[in-house]
């Protein structure tokens, strides 16, 4: 391992102020709470306003996670989105404008709901190599934008939101510092998490692409099975490469995607649900921004605090997995996000 490792000392979490309950959409899908909060545990989730994008809610968590890291420059900004505010450019170069960060390197991490995972072991490459001594890394999403509307199955997942940490040069046995990382993937998969337009495969052309085509789609059934073997494969191998056994894990924070898949990780791995951070209840399944959302939720609420141990683990479209550990450092405290 490289000498100079990334130290987590800002972090921040943003959520739109729109919130939609199960009862909400009840009344105008097929389904109802039971349903919902049964398969997948979730109670309401935050969505964006008409006009609303990825960077609004990106800027907000970035410059609340600087203020919290006392710090107005980083070298890089790195945003991990699905939902960018556009295909070109990226998102990353207009959030480190807004925040007043022009002249920092800026790019987006495409690697779906995986992304901030990818993104902090991209920030940690940065680092390492003397390319930036710190960095501002955003996990933001908008699925409520590409997700149909009258679409039950998804549409009762999803919510939005923007989780953000600054990361800076420290030393890797420091509290705060992120690795060991496993990263992985199997396009041979790519089918199960889509939209089908939008990119070179799919061009568009005049009356093109349709209404399914541009919004998102997901075999719910077969993504959950992978999520559950993946994720849990990828917490063994991190563990095993740092020396840690499941009972040195404190907090596992998964990729808030459905609490049942949450849980069953949790079971695969021999790790009491207890130890198992969810946020899901609330916000539903946030994309990139749910794990660094659940680190603001959880440290909100001082369930995690310094010195606990941590293993961070996400699954994703792609197909696309990845954890890393990282044992927790004195931070300010972040505002609670969302009622109990
Ligand atoms: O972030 C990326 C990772 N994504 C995920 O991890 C999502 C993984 N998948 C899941 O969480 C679950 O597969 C879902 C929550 C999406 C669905 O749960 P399921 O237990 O796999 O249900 P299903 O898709 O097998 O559907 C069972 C039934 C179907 O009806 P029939 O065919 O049995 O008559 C669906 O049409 O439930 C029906 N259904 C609904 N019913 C009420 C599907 N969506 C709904 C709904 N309300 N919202």
């Amino acid at each position: 391992m490289s000498t100079t490792a990334a130290v987590l000392c800002g972090l921040a979490g943003q959520l739109p102020s729109r919130v939609v309950t199960n009862e909400e959409l009840a009344r105008r899908l097929d389904t109802d709470d039971d349903w919902i909060r049964t398969r997948t545990g979730i109670r309401r989730r935050h969505v964006v306003e008409p006009g609303q994008a990825t960077s609004d809610l990106a800027v907000e968590a970035g410059g609340r996670a600087l203020a919290a890291a006392a710090t107005d420059r980083v070298d890089a900004v790195v945003v991990a989105t699905t939902t960018p505010d556009r295909p070109c450019p990226a998102t990353a170069p207009l959030v480190a404008a807004r925040l007043g960060l022009t002249g920092a390197a800026a790019f987006d991490v495409g690697a779906v709901c995986t992304g901030f995972v990818y993104g902090l072991a991209s920030a940690a490459g940065l680092i390492a190599a003397g390319v930036a001594d710190s960095v501002l890394l955003i996990g933001a999403d908008t699925y409520s934008t590409i997700v149909d509307p009258l679409d039950r199955a998804n549409a009762i997942i999803f919510g939005d939101g923007a989780g953000a940490v600054v990361l800076r040069a420290g030393h890797p046995d420091e509290p705060g510092a992120v690795g060991h990382f496993d990263l992985g993937s199997d396009g041979a998969h790519e089918d199960l998490i889509t939209v089908a337009a939008g990119g070179s495969r799919q061009r568009s052309t005049p009356g093109e692409p349709s209404h399914e085509d541009r919004h998102f789609a997901m075999r719910g059934k077969e993504v959950y099975r992978h999520a559950v073997t993946r994720m849990a494969e990828s917490a063994r191998a991190t563990l095993s490469r740092a020396g840690w056994k499941i009972d040195d894990v404190d907090h596992f924070v998964p990729h808030q995607a459905n609490l049942r898949i949450l849980h069953s990780v949790a079971d695969d791995l021999g790790l009491p649900r207890e130890r198992c951070v969810t946020h899901v209840e609330s916000v539903g399944n946030t994309g990139a921004a749910s794990i660094p959302l659940a680190l603001a939720d959880a440290a909100a609420r001082q369930t995690v605090k310094p010195g606990d141990r941590l293993l961070l683990t996400a699954f994703g479209g792609g197909l696309t997995w990845g954890s890393c550990l990282l044992t927790w450092p004195s931070l300010p405290q972040p505002e609670r996000m969302t009622t109990p």
